[in-house]
């Protein structure tokens, strides 16, 4: 039924997705990285690509297989990404951020492998906020979408960054519970907006791919606007 219901009703819209954990170097084998497996991002672009949408997704590692059907572009570091993001954004209709960003990166990097020896005090930079740089250009009628994983409050950290962020809605996951979530094939989220939260329930990221589509089309309806 789910997928009757659904067919077709993103097409012509332009879908770009990201996913999995951006990684910011050390040394030729060590990075800094935020966990992300890539199955909720992979499985949105899948979900929607389904449903009719061209989809464009800018992916950070993962060890999934990619898509059918579906402009793949990889990157590794945020600065990739966000070059990557920042050439195409201006292409969709709807940006679903669901990639783990390093959040930062070493000032220095090491040309060769460090070698292990007693304590180490790592300098590092923040990384540019792709999220805030893709509202900062959005264009009329373009929806946004983050996500956002917390330990605690979840609620009121996840509206927080909806509003600093300026997104139209953010997906977020309390990564307290257990069994779900990261690298998990199940999950439950909070769909956010300014003055909405609703809870979908814990099920396969496929079919909470369909549900948050489905809620990302409703922020089109006249209730929100
Ligand atoms: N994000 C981004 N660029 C960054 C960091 C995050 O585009 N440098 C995006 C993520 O893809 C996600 C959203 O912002 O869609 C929220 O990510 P999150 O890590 O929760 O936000 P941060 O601002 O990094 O906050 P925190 O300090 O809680 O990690
Ligand atoms: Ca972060």
């Amino acid at each position: 039924l789910g997928v009757l219901h659904h067919r077709n009703d993103l097409s012509g819209e332009t879908v770009l997705i990201t996913a999995g954990g951006t990684r910011e170097a050390l040394d030729p084998v060590r990075f800094l990285g935020n966990r992300s497996s890539g199955k909720m991002g992979y499985a949105l672009a899948e979900a929607a690509e389904r449903r009719g949408a061209r989809v464009i997704l800018v992916s950070a590692p993962t060890a999934l297989r990619p898509p059918a059907n579906v402009e793949i572009v990889p990157v590794i570091t945020t600065e990739e990404m966000r070059g990557e993001v920042i050439n195409r954004v201006d292409q969709a209709s709807i940006v679903i951020k669901a990639a783990a960003v390093a959040d930062y990166r070493p000032i220095r990097q090491s040309g060769q492998k460090m070698k292990r020896q007693g304590p180490l005090t790592l300098d590092l930079e923040p990384t540019a906020d792709i999220l805030s740089e893709v509202v900062a250009r959005r264009h009329p009628g373009q929806l946004i979408v983050g996500f956002a994983a917390e330990t605690e409050n979840a609620v009121a950290h996840g509206r927080d960054k909806l509003l600093r962020k300026g997104a139209d809605a953010i997906v977020l996951n309390d990564v307290s519970r257990e069994g779900i979530g990261f690298d998990s094939d199940r999950n439950a989220v909070t769909f956010l907006t300014a003055q909405t939260s609703l809870d979908l329930p814990e099920m396969t990221k496929r079919d909470l791919a369909d549900r948050i589509l489905e809620e990302i089309l409703g922020l089109r309806r006249p209730q929100h606007v």
